[in-house]
């Protein structure tokens, strides 16, 4: 898989760019405000259907324009392939070689990207809000019909929330409960499976990268249910929502909000016996980040039998200099197409090599420069 071209026209500040990528490491350089996340934030969204950091698709789109859109073309088994991606009005609309895409599962077509920004690297610190939704990128990645799977359950949710917040009569707040526990035991499954696969490998990565004796562990356990998660199957988890959203009912009331589900649960990280949140160093929380990526970029070449294309947003600022000489090591050996930001060249230089594409980044315009 290889991207050939991207175009982004309205998008954040972005105005009228075009970029033609190297096959391995494009470096976007620019001072701060200039639109380098923007410009990575454009091929994620492309790429995802997610926004990287958006809380609204109104926020895409370049003040005073009526329309953004993002266009790439990619290499994908041999073929090429062009999938663009228009948000107008708060709503989006995905092409697949020009036409409307049928489904999501066709527009992505095997595309795949992992990112990496300064806001993963605050996960393991954060709220469990944070490190819910770093997993499920990583699970969205792996299965990307969790991304229909996982809307599906948050409307449900904010059907029941609200008529929770309503004071509305049970039997029309029940009437979501079999939806939740459907699709939630499903997301539940998603999510144990994406375990599986990686929190091994991040344990493995975690002994190169973290330099300290203690193990890393990686473990999702949902709340709540009266199951024995690591057996359940997909039914019995349906089964054990269902019964625990009924038995949680006068609580959920009093609350004002559904207080069982994959919504509420964590990823609980550790480091020898202790909870990573608690007790973790600021350089063994991020090698703990580091190590989950890198777990998640090899498990998908694994399973896809190609490596995904990598987006790092200026992390090397954040990481010291050991964790940051690692990390290029890592970009510059795996082989991956990879497009890194920085406000500082020298920073990245490690990850650079012969077929380096260098783009300078102002004032929201992108163009190829040397350095
Ligand atoms: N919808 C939008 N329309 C126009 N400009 C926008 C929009 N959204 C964000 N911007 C502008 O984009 C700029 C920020 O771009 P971006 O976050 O890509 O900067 P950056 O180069 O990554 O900077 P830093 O090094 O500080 O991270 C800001 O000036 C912001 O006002
Ligand atoms: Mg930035």
């Amino acid at each position: 898989m290889r991207l050939l071209s991207l175009s982004c026209e309205s998008f954040r500040n972005l105005k009228q760019v075009k970029v033609t990528p190297s096959p391995r490491t494009t470096i976007a350089v620019g001072e701060n405000g200039q639109g380098k996340t923007n410009l990575l934030e454009a091929l994620y969204y492309l790429a995802t259907l997610k926004p990287l950091r958006a809380n609204t698709l109104k926020e895409l789109v370049q003040f005073g324009a009526g329309r953004a859109r993002v266009e790439g073309r990619w290499l994908l088994n041999g073929a090429e392939r062009d999938i663009a991606v228009e948000v107008s009005h708060g709503t989006r609309t995905a092409f697949v070689d020009g036409k409307r895409a049928a489904s999501v599962e066709a527009y992505f077509g095997g595309v795949s990207v992992v990112a990496f920004t300064p806001d993963d690297l605050a996960v393991v610190k954060g709220g469990p809000e944070g490190r819910r939704s770093f997993l499920d990128r990583s699970v969205f990645n792996r299965f990307p019909a969790y991304l229909q799977e996982s809307r599906e359950y948050a409307k449900a949710l904010k059907s029941r929330n609200r008529l929770l917040k309503e004071d509305a009569p049970h039997s029309h707040l029940t009437v979501w409960d079999e939806t939740l526990a459907r699709v939630g035991a499903r997301l539940l499954v998603r999510r144990r499976a994406l375990l599986a696969e990686v929190a091994g490998r991040a344990q493995t990565a975690f002994a190169h990268i973290g330099r300290i004796d203690a193990r890393a562990t990686f473990l999702y356990e949902p709340s709540h249910l009266e199951v024995d998660f690591s057996t359940a199957s997909e039914g019995d988890l349906h089964l054990a929502l269902a019964k625990a959203l009924e038995q949680r009912l006068a609580r959920d009331v009093e609350r004002g909000h559904t207080t069982v589900g994959p919504h509420v649960d964590d990823l609980d990280l550790a480091l020898g016996d202790h909870a990573a949140r608690q007790y973790a160093s600021q350089g063994q929380s991020r090698a703990l980040v580091i190590a989950w990526k890198v777990a998640e970029i090899e498990n998908l070449k694994a399973t896809n039998g190609f490596l995904p294309m990598l987006l790092l947003d200026d992390v090397s600022s954040e990481l010291d200099p050991e964790r940051n000489a690692f990390l290029m090591q890592y970009l510059a050996e795996s082989g991956a197409q990879t497009l890194l930001t920085t406000t500082d060249a020298a920073l990245v230089r490690r990850a650079a090599g012969a077929e380096t594409t260098w783009l300078s980044v102002k004032a929201g315009a992108v163009s190829p420069t040397s350095v």
